[in-house]
């Protein structure tokens, strides 16, 4: 039998896009091929986000293209992985189109999954029956985490390493501790054996993951390890020169070691992603934040001044039950005082089994959701654009990810041609890096260049984007 081909898609967060890449890799192990093209592949996976309704939709919106397609081609099987699986289980294999659902947890078990269900020609549920009292999960999947090339966020000399699984904090709105588990660290010398294996393969950046990534705790030898001893050691790594890690919560367990790592240590970039969620108090405590936006906001000054020229990054949920003007308007006000590099910020969508969905009434209607959010965006807007003029007439090191994906627009409005050319004629292709501080840099020059450090002089900025012209590389 020939090789069958597989097409794997990422719906979720960089925890989703590891597991899709991990699960690429199982499967290259096992003998599969990849295929870009859904039409082509005998097996189709998708890796499913449940974070909010929309990235649901989208999930199932995929399916009815894949119900159609299977309709001329009933033997292509069709696999949903991931936190919706989790969420949804049977209800998801009762539709036509689904012949696997398998939860994060399963994941290692992929292979065999869809052999099983290759060869028994019936459908194959695999996830966990009561998901908060989970026994830690088998490793088995880290052990794929070699330099792969599943079709998913692939990019050259980077890797994502994950030092933790699940969740332990229930803010009232998040599915994630629900589909994802308890918060399971992993032993220390299982990330740092990894690091190494990963630098041994060209690999010169390494994001740490965990949902609460400084919350990484492990007990071995008479020693706890914290996310602080993993950046010490990790920067000991001989190949390894930028180490990152997210997401971070707000607290202050373990946060000066982190902060003091920072600074001390010149591979880890000083860029930390701390989501404030909301700017009001009352909203906080009923998020279940533990903290108010006043603690945030010395949790910022603190990274401030411990590590100079940190950029920060923040996520914001606007519309949160019971929200009203006034607390959106101490949000608009955490947003002015915090100058972040750039915020997530999100609609409120009330998650089934939360307890802000049982418990809260989701009163704010959608279009002051969406009125929030536009408002919200313009004065991080500012901000970003405040702080990405800095950078002009500068020179700043990247890391090249490579091809721009989208091509960035030549004026600041916005007109239809894509940057493609510089004034000089220069007919390179448009390449996409981004700094220590994860600012993204867009520049001309030769494809070759993905994976490579370079300097890049900026001549023009968005508030999101630095365009540049390549000064050199590394
Ligand atoms: N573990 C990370 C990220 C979790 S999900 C953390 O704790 O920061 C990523 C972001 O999605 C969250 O920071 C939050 O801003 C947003 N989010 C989570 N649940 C949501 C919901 N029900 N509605 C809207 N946004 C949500
Ligand atoms: Fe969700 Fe809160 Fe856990 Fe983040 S810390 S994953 S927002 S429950
Ligand atoms: Fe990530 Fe979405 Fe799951 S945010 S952990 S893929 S619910």
């Amino acid at each position: 039998m020939s090789a069958q081909t597989v097409h794997i898609k990422s719906f979720g967060c960089q925890m989703n896009k590891l597991d899709t890449a991990l699960v690429g890799a199982a499967l290259k192990e096992a003998g599969f091929g990849f295929t870009d093209s859904v039409k082509e592949a005998d097996v189709v996976l998708i890796n499913t986000c449940s974070v909010r309704e929309h990235a649901e939709e989208r999930v199932f919106s995929h399916l009815g293209h894949l119900k159609h397609i299977k309709e001329s081609r009933p033997d292509m099987l069709v696999g949903v992985i991931g936190c919706m699986a989790q969420r949804l289980g049977g209800e998801l294999l009762a539709r036509d189109e689904v012949d696997i659902v398998c939860g994060p947890a399963q994941i290692p078990q992929i292979t065999g999954l869809i052999t099983k269900t290759l060869q028994e020609k019936k459908k194959t549920l695999a996830v966990t029956e009561k998901i908060r009292q989970a026994a830690p999960e088998n490793p088995a999947l880290e052990e794929f985490e070699s330099v792969y090339d599943s079709n998913d966020a692939q990019v050259p000399a980077q890797a994502y390493v994950r030092v933790m699984r699940g969740c332990d904090k229930f803010c009232t709105y998040c599915v994630v501790p629900y589909v994802r588990g308890p918060e399971v660290s992993r032993p220390p010398e299982a990330v740092i054996g990894q690091i190494k294996r990963l630098a041994g393969e060209g690999v010169k950046q390494v994001t740490l993951l965990g949902q609460r990534v400084n919350s990484y705790k492990y007990n071995t030898c008479g020693k706890t390890y914290c996310l602080a001893d993993l950046l010490y050691m990790a920067s000991e790594i001989e190949g390894i020169e930028w180490i990152r890690f997210v997401t971070s919560y707000p607290a202050e367990e373990c946060y000066d070691e982190i902060l003091r790592a920072m600074a001390e240590l010149p591979k880890v970039c000083n860029h930390l992603h701390l989501p404030a969620q909301s700017g009001s108090d009352k909203i906080l405590k009923a998020m279940n934040r533990n903290y108010t936006a006043s603690k945030y906001l010395e949790l910022l000054d603190k990274a401030r001044d411990t590590v100079p020229g940190i950029a920060i990054a923040g996520d914001f949920i606007v519309g949160f039950a019971g929200e009203t003007e006034k607390d959106f308007q101490k949000t608009v006000s955490l947003v002015e005082k915090a100058r972040y590099k750039n915020c997530f910020i999100f609609k409120y969508s009330p998650r089934p089994g939360t307890t802000a969905d049982k418990r809260l009434q989701d009163t704010v209607s959608i279009e002051v959701k969406k009125r929030r959010n536009t408002e919200l965006l313009a004065v991080q807007e500012r901000i970003s654009d405040e702080l990405s003029k800095r950078f002009l007439g500068k020179e700043v090191k990247i890391l090249v990810e490579g091809l721009s994906k989208k091509p960035h627009l030549n004026s600041a409005k916005g007109g239809k041609k894509p940057d493609l050319c510089s004034k000089n004629g220069d007919l390179r292709p448009q390449l996409v890096g981004r700094t220590e501080t994860d600012w993204i840099v867009v520049f001309n020059g030769p494809e070759s260049l993905a994976g490579e450090f370079a300097e890049v002089k900026i001549t023009r900025t968005r508030p999101l984007t630095l365009f540049g012209e390549l000064a050199r590389k590394d």
